[in-house]
């Protein structure tokens, strides 16, 4: 595939057909996107794969607590969003839960049907793969933003192998439940888990694609030749 065509087709996908990833194409796929950048090529990434038995048994950790614990789970280990987290920010990330809820006709007053969708994300929206990536607690911003750099090469050889993923820092809410089940080094901690397998295409919530912005809205050039 083309990597126009991985960039440009990779999108968070939150309805996954049960079909298994063989653990050689995770494998290689992990492998490879270590060719990532990262600040003094410290490669600060670790990757935990788990698949089959070891998901549903982590999926049926949780699946009781639901009811009572969302949203706040077990509380984060670190702050996703920044508090307030001020315009144009907010709005476009309110806008991008407007459309998902839409996309499934959950009306915003529908708190309970709002968490039966978020908790989808505890089921790794049915995917059969999940991945853990994991960093040094000691580590500063370039390390996060490097395993960030990590985690779209791997969505993009994802596409690469026909396979989709989304990206889930949903899990940090059960940072403890997560740390225990993936007997995480006290050093370490999660950043981001990622659900990983083949799309439902006929999902609707696969259905819609988040916007962006205009170039010129984030982007400036200049000295170039005309
Ligand atoms: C690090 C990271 C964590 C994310 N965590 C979640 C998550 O827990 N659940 C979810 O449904 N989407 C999650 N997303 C997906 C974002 O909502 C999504 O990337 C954004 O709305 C843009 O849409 P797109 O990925 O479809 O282009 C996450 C994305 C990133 C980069």
């Amino acid at each position: 595939m083309d990597v126009k065509e991985a960039v440009a087709s990779r999108y968070s996908c939150r309805a996954f057909l049960p079909t298994p990833v063989p653990e050689t194409v995770i494998r290689d796929i992990v492998e490879r996107a270590a060719r990532a950048p990262s600040a003094g090529n410290m490669q600060p990434w670790r990757v935990y794969a788990i698949a089959g038995k070891r998901v549903e048994e982590l999926k049926a950790r949780l699946a009781p607590r639901m009811a009572t614990e969302l949203p706040k789970g077990e509380g984060v280990d670190y702050t996703i969003y920044p508090q307030p987290m001020g315009e144009p920010y907010r709005t476009r990330s309110f806008d991008v839960g407007e459309r998902l809820y839409r996309s499934i006709d959950v009306p915003r007053e529908d708190k309970p049907a709002r968490y039966r969708q978020y908790a989808r994300n505890y089921e790794f929206f049915g995917a059969p793969v999940a991945l853990f990536f994991a960093r040094e607690k000691a580590h500063g911003p370039a390390q996060w933003a490097d395993i960030g750099g990590y985690l779209q090469t791997v969505a993009l050889l994802a596409r690469g192998r026909g396979l989709h993923t989304c990206p889930q820092q949903a899990w940090v809410s059960f940072h403890r439940t997560v740390r225990d089940f993936l007997e995480l080094p006290e050093h370490l901690m999660v950043y981001s888990g990622m659900a990983v397998g083949y799309e439902d295409p006929d999902a609707p919530i696969n259905g819609w694609r988040s916007p962006r912005e205009p170039l010129d809205a984030f982007a400036t050039f200049s000295g170039f030749e005309k």
